[in-house]
């Protein structure tokens, strides 16, 4: 079917898709086993405006839209699950919000290098306590200095490109008895502020070459002017940072369930048993349907979310469906990947390895599963 993509869409997708062929495929395994940040490969998306995909050319980015982002998204994820995360944290969770809600002066001082990869970003809400239960905020920012300042004290957990980045949109309680309309975003430089330590980069099941780490925060202190927005607002803009960060995410999963589904066609063309190649068989025959029935529905749930996003309509139900589908989709992907490689598919030596535990991921960040059908039942039974 033809999506009716535009010039300017299917040249996105193009070029993310000799990048990842030719840059990031022969070196994805590698990152894995060494649990290495790439930066060369993000020097490279900078250079080809994957870091600020859906921000303005004034601000550093590269004014494409969401739908491009998408097909990006995916041709990288096929090949590295974890160099897509980065891009999409970067893009989704970092420019996005401060496109959205930033003044003038941070866009200059931050929009501009993170969008056009000069510098990484982070995004920093889970805490120790706090994971799908996001507004339970222990980090707390106190009014100091006669209300000119904020002292922050707390712990961030599992916060993606910590260890590699320069600056964390981090979200603090400012008034407790306030519940969610008491918490603030902040935007803080991770190096040079005294106070702020980062923990050990996390040990992972998947998604190895994406670094992850804890943040501490102890008596923090920062000027107004390091406010995401008003005081009071930091629950809603990170709650809408996710409605967008959640389509990235899709994207992923349906990279790493697009890998997975083709290394799985090409094998079965090519291993035999009993006499004739495995594809010939029904058992086989019927898994390979199956996720490609289940990949192209979880394409199309993303894209449409994409769409609505691009529209300015909102979309956080959208989100929440094609990030919960297409996640799911990845993992049964990834699983039945395994199985049709049998004994091979358990080695280090084929892909669908690494596919496999890198599709977990997708079903926890930016929302479990669980969450996401919270939110997708929370649209279905509003008053
Ligand atoms: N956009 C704007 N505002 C929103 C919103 C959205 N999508 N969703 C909720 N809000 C607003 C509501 O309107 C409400 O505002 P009012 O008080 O003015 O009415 C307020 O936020 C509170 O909403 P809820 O009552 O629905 O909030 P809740 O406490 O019940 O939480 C939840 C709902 C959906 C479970 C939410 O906590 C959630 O999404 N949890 C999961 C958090 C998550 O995804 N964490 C991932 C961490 S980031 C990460 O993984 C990044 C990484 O490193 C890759």
């Amino acid at each position: 079917m033809d999506l009716d993509l535009t010039e300017e869409q299917r040249l996105l997708q193009q070029t993310a898709r000799e990048f990842a062929e030719r840059e990031v495929a022969p070196i994805a395994a590698k990152l894995d086993e060494e649990h290495r940040h790439p930066a060369e490969l993000v020097a490279r998306m900078a250079e080809l405006g994957f870091m600020g995909v859906g921000i303005p050319e004034e601000w550093g980015g590269a004014g494409m839209d969401t739908v491009g982002y998408v097909l990006a998204i995916e041709e990288i994820a096929r090949h590295c699950a974890s160099t897509a995360v980065i891009m999409s944290v970067n893009n989704s969770l970092v420019c996005d919000p401060l496109n959205k809600f930033g003044t003038e002066a941070q866009k200059r001082e931050w929009l501009i290098p993170l969008a056009s990869g000069k510098k990484l970003g982070c995004y920093a809400l889970s805490e120790p306590n706090a994971g799908s239960d996001a507004a339970a905020q222990k980090t707390i920012a106190t009014v100091v200095d006669g209300g000119d300042m904020f002292e922050l004290n707390g712990t961030k957990n599992f916060i993606t490109n910590a260890p590699v980045a320069d600056v964390v949109i981090l979200y603090a309680m400012t008034d407790q008895a306030k519940g969610v309309r008491g918490i603030s975003g902040f935007i803080i430089p991770l190096k040079g502020t005294p106070g702020l330590t980062l923990g050990p980069a996390d040990k992972k099941m998947g998604i190895r070459g994406s670094q992850s780490c804890q943040i501490f925060l102890d008596k923090v202190r920062l000027p107004r002017t390091a406010l995401l927005g008003e005081v009071g607002q930091g629950f809603k803009i990170a709650m809408n940072t996710l409605d967008g960060g959640r389509i990235g995410i899709a994207a992923q999963a349906l990279g790493i369930a697009r890998a997975a589904l083709e290394a799985s066609v090409k094998y079965a063309l090519e291993r035999e048993s009993f006499g004739k190649p495995i594809a010939q068989h029904q058992a086989i025959q019927w898994k390979v349907a199956d996720m490609a029935t289940e990949l192209d529905a979880a394409r199309l749930l993303t894209l449409r979310a994409a769409t609505m996003k691009d529209k300015g309509l909102r979309h956080t139900p959208e989100s929440a469906m094609a990030k919960l589908f297409a996640s799911e989709v990845a993992n049964r992907a990834a699983k039945e990947a395994v199985q049709i490689f049998g004994g091979y598919g358990y080695l280090a030596d084929y892909p669908v390895e690494r596919n496999y535990r890198d599709a977990k991921i997708t079903e926890i960040y930016e929302g479990t599963s669980e969450v996401q059908r919270i939110v997708i039942a929370a649209n279905l039974l509003k008053d």
